[in-house]
């Protein structure tokens, strides 16, 4: 990794490593990126080229990635279920391109790749052309593999990421994914002019906000402490959320070493609270929404059994959640449609401020390869 920082011409600024200024980077890049999706003028979505199935007629999307962009695409998936009523088959790149999932002619396939070289991602592709999909890939890197066998490239323009651990290709994922679950809505009749107007404002609060979100640095910087010495953590969030929650997991076990492990907050009777003991940390990722009280009794549960909880919400939240947790990161109140990108920046910086006291490569951890490129 120095030897592709120092063939793109980037260095690490002010910053440790690269990856607390790619997170840093965010509110620039995300602006860059939104600004490439949304016409400004009018508050409308505005796609840089035709996606290529008719979004109105599509009986569904097929999805496929890897790593943290998977995560971005079950993001995805909430939103264009939810926001445009459009169903969206999701599976790991490695388990699709073996599959023989069966796919109706004219389909759309969607692929999200931060390197565009991802072997399993590409395979995935390669197996859907062969089946009558048309290809729309969300890719960082313009001059890849995966963006050449496209019929249609929707660019982040997240700029180099040097660092392994994903995070400002991540978010502008989440950005390009939210357009576009917002036009779908729109070509499906199910959002009105209105409707994209409220969404598209809430998009562009996105850069400021995350500039608020990374002032929780401090907070999270004393956690770090006590998260290193756990030798397991949960992550728990429910719907837009629990993908936020499983990448808060990957997030930290990639560059800290701790097991971590996260699970939509319903299942957490179904398995991990069999693990909840006083030395069990529980990440739980939780705007004040409509499900709010069932995640307080989810917490209620952990805390009966000793867990720390470490609590990701709103004001309403944090004090609808009384004395339960351990510690509580408080975000600005926002629009349900953009929590994710909000909430993964402190997943993002708890990830990096553990692994720094532990003193572990953050930016090159062990066994781990930016792109994978192999099976
Ligand atoms: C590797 C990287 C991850 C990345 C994944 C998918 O595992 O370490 O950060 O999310 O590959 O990579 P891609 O380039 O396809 O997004």
């Amino acid at each position: 990794s120095r030897s592709l920082a120092s063939s793109l011409l980037v260095d690490k600024g002010n910053h440790r490593h690269f990856m607390a200024k790619e997170i840093y980077e965010q509110p620039e890049v995300l602006s860059h990126t939104l600004a490439h999706y949304i016409d400004m003028a009018s508050g409308t979505i505005r796609l840089p080229e035709a996606v290529p199935a008719d979004l109105a007629a599509l009986k569904r999307v097929t999805v496929s990635a890897c790593g943290t962009a998977y995560l971005a695409g079950l993001v995805g998936k909430y939103w264009m279920e939810k926001y445009a009523r459009l169903p969206v088959d999701i599976d790991v790149a490695s388990e699709f391109r073996y599959r023989e999932v069966p796919l109706d002619p004219g389909g759309l396939a969607l692929f999200i790749s931060q390197s565009g070289e991802t072997a399993d991602t590409l395979a995935s592709l390669r197996y859907c052309a062969q089946n009558g999909q048309r290809i729309l890939s969300i890719v960082n890197v313009q001059e890849s593999s995966i963006a050449r066998e496209s019929d249609v490239v929707f660019p982040t323009l997240g700029g180099p990421e040097i660092g392994v651990a994903s995070t400002k290709a991540f978010t502008c994922q989440l950005a390009v994914l939210a357009c576009l679950a917002i036009a779908a809505g729109r070509q499906r009749g199910v959002l009105g002019e209105d409707d994209e107007r409220k969404l598209v404002r809430s998009l562009i609060e996105v850069p400021r906000l995350v500039g608020q979100a990374l002032k929780l640095e401090p907070q999270i910087e004393d956690l770090a402490r006590d998260l290193s010495r756990a030798r397991d953590v949960l992550y728990l969030g429910r719907g837009l959320n629990y993908p936020i929650a499983l990448e808060g997991a990957l997030k930290l076990k990639e560059i800290s070493y701790i097991h971590a492990e996260g699970y939509a907050a319903g299942e957490l009777k179904h398995g991990p609270i069999a693990l909840v003991d006083e030395n069990v940390p529980v990440i739980v990722v939780a705007p004040s929404d409509r499900l709010f009280d069932k995640t307080v009794s989810n917490m209620q549960e952990v805390a009966a059994r000793g867990g720390r909880i470490i609590l990701l919400t709103d004001a309403a939240g944090a004090e609808a959640a009384g004395d339960q947790p351990f510690a509580t990161l408080v975000l600005p109140e926002m629009y349900q449609f953009v929590q994710p990108l909000l909430y993964a920046i402190p997943v993002q910086l708890i990830a990096y401020h553990t692994a720094v006291f532990m003193g572990t490569d953050v930016d090159q951890p062990r066994n781990l390869a930016k792109s994978v490129t192999v099976e």
